[in-house]
Order: C-alpha cells, then structure tokens, then sequence
C-alpha cells in the first residue's frame, strides 16, 4: 500500500515534471492518435482556420499534424474568398494549405466550388443567365484547374438540396436550371481529372433529403459524368444522433457505387430549435441559451462520449463503405457552433477541450481501437 502510494508520488510528479519541461508539441504525442488508431479503417480529418494554416503557434501545428490525415479548408477556398472580383482570384491561403498539407502529410480535400452561401458580392449585382454561366464555367474551371493534382478531392456541389429532397432555389438553380449540379462535375472532371469529386450536404442521412441526394447522384451518373463519394456533414445533436437513419445511408449511398463520408462531424450540447446546418438560420438569445459557460454538467458529457462511441462503432461497422470522417474543427474553442445561431456561446461539440486535451468522447472512440 505504502509502496503504491509511493510509486504513484514518483509517477505523478515524473509527469507534472514532463508537462512544465517537455514544450506543447513533445506532450502532445503523449496523447494517442485518432489517425493511427483509424489508420487502417478510414481517413481522419479536420478543418483548418487561417491562424491554423498559417502555423501560427507551433504547438497547433504539432497536434493537428499527430492527429489528422486529412484536412478541409474552413472558409479560405470558398467563392467569396478565393474569387472576390469578376476578374480575380486570390489563391494565397489557398496555396498556404497545399503547402501545410504536404509538410504534414496531409490530403486536402478542397472546399467547394459550388455552394449558395459565402458568395462574391458581385453576384449580387449580376442579372442575367448569360453572366452567372459565365461565373459559374470560369469559376470551376479556373479553381478546380490551380488546384488540379494538389487537392486529394473537391465538394464539388455544397448544400444544393432542400429538407423535403426538391432542389433549393439558388442562384444557380434560378438561372442555370435543374442540371447545374451535373453540370458542375462535368466541368471539375474537366478541369481535375485527378481529383476525387463529392457532393456534400447536411442531413442527407434523413430520409426525404437522403432521396433528393440519391436522384442527384443517379442523374450525374447517368450523364455519363464522374462523381467518387457523398459528403454527410454530420452537424448532430446530443442525445439525438440518428444512428438507424446514417446507417441506412451508408447502405443506400454505397449502393449507388459511391464513397461515403462523414465530412463536419460536431455534435451540438447547447439549446436549439431545430437539427441541421442551415448558415442563414438564426435563434434569439436569452437566459437559458448559454447555460455551460463554467463547464459541461457530467450527464451531457457522459451522453456526448455515448453519442461519439455509438457514431464511430456504425462507421467502423461499415469501414468498407466509409473513407473519412473530418471533425469540423480541432477542438471545442475553434467550433463555429459557438457562433452559430447564437454569437458569443461556450459549445463542447469536439473530441478535444480548450487545450487540446482528450475529452471523455475522445477516450471512448480511441478505446474501441484498443
Ligand atoms: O473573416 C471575417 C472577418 O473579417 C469579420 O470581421 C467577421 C465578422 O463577423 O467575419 C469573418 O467572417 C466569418 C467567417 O466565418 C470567418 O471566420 C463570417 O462572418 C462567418 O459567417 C463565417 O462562418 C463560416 C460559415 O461556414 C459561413 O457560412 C464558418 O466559419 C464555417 O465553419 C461554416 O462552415 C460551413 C461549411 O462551409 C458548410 N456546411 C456548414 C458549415 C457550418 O455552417
């Protein structure tokens, strides 16, 4: 008794001993890895912010490089950013992230080409079909082609269906008509032919969106045109994961010849009004909104660690049909759910804390390895 006593003295103060001397990035290895523990299942990725990419503070770096294979730009690649004048491009950040993920060994999947939200706002000023064609066909073709062996794969097509499986009314929808999408990969395929090209979206795992997903991808398909994999973001909440629903997915989507993969996991601990990702949504604060600003209770972290180890037991269940899943951010401070839909609240939606510490989830998911 006295001998345990002591030797947990000597193994405790060797480890605060490690934590004060060793700098961030040596004990960040001490923390098992997710893509070596999945690096035979599927790819494990994130995204990455500016200051990320920019490797900003080596420890980041560090930790993100022990941690992930695979990474998402954030916002950097989006039209808005990467195109913000008719006749310009800005491949800057762009070419930052091709740069980290070959120093880091990690594949870039490209974030998106198409997608209604985070527009140029010269869009706005553009009236005719002519001219968004234009838009449309110079974009791809310019950005898909920079691109073109140095991005793993693109989310060719984000987010262009509705919760009922019709065709949200985009820009694109408006004035391009119905094709737009196999129009889309029909000009990626040209533009990157050695590119993986996805369709990406939010609830596409619920049943009616599910089938709005599979009639896209059919009709791709059956234009003779090339399209690898279906993104399912996966913006969940705790406690009400719907597991049947991915499952039934993964099955549906692998049917189809396609990969599947889960490309934003978080899972939501805060109040809200409704599931899924739609960025124009918004909710009203008020004193129940923020209720966990000095920490999640144990029952919601307990739940949070049940939600992840069920979520990673269905993906290992179906590792032949899964090929990623991305995390939407590193850890719980850089999740964009604690801007969205309400600004300015403490979220714990990740694997990672603050610090980048393991979380009870993390221990869950890395003991299925074990
Ligand atoms: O960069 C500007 C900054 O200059 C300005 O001061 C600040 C003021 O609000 O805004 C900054 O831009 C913000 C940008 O993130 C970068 O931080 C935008 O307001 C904000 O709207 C934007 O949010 C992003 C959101 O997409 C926009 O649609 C989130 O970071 C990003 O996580 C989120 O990602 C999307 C996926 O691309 C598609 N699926 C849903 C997912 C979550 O919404």
């Amino acid at each position: 008794m006295h001998f345990n006593k002591h030797v947990f003295t000597i193994s405790a103060a060797a480890l605060l001993l490690a934590n004060l001397l060793l700098p961030d990035a040596a004990f960040a290895q001490k923390i098992p890895s997710l893509k070596d523990a999945f690096r035979k299942d599927f790819g494990i990725g994130t995204c990455l912010n500016n200051a990320q990419i920019e490797e900003r503070d080596p420890a980041t770096t560090a930790f993100i490089a022990s941690q992930f294979n695979m990474a998402t730009p954030e916002n950097i690649m989006k039209s808005a950013l990467i195109h913000p004048k008719w006749d310009t491009y800005d491949f800057t950040m762009g070419d930052k992230l091709i740069e980290f993920g070959k120093k880091h060994k990690i594949k870039i999947n490209g974030h998106t080409l198409i997608w209604h939200s985070q527009l140029p706002s010269f869009i706005r000023g553009i009236k005719s079909a002519d001219s968004i064609r234009t838009f449309f066909t110079d974009h791809i073709k310019t950005v898909a082609g920079h691109y073109n062996g140095k991005v793993y794969s693109w989310d060719v097509v984000n987010e262009a269906l509705n919760e009922d499986g019709t065709m949200r009314k985009s820009v694109f929808l408006q004035h391009l008509g119905d094709d737009f999408v196999t129009e889309a990969f029909r000009l990626a395929q040209q533009a990157a032919p050695k590119t993986e090209l996805y369709y990406n979206d939010y609830n596409n795992e619920q049943p009616k969106k599910r089938a709005g997903c599979i009639e896209l991808i059919k009709k791709i398909k059956a234009a003779g045109v090339r399209i690898d994999g279906v993104g399912i973001q996966g913006h969940w909440h705790v406690g009400k994961v719907p597991f049947q629903d991915i499952e039934e997915s993964i099955l549906q989507y692998a049917a189809l010849g396609v990969k599947v993969m889960f490309t934003e996991l978080d899972i939501e601990v805060l109040p809200r009004n409704f599931q899924g990702a739609d960025v124009g949504a918004r909710m009203t604060a008020n004193e129940q909104s923020n209720p966990y600003t000095a920490g999640l209770p144990d029952s919601v972290q307990q739940q949070l660690a049940a939600d992840y180890e069920a979520l990673f037991k269905l993906f290992l269940k179906h590792k032949d049909k899964v090929t990623r899943v991305t995390f939407w951010g590193v850890n719980d401070g850089d999740s964009w759910l604690n801007g969205w839909p309400i600004r300015g609240r403490t979220n714990y939606p990740l694997l990672f804390d603050r610090n980048n510490q393991p979380k009870p989830a993390f221990e869950k998911v890395i003991a299925l390895k074990k």
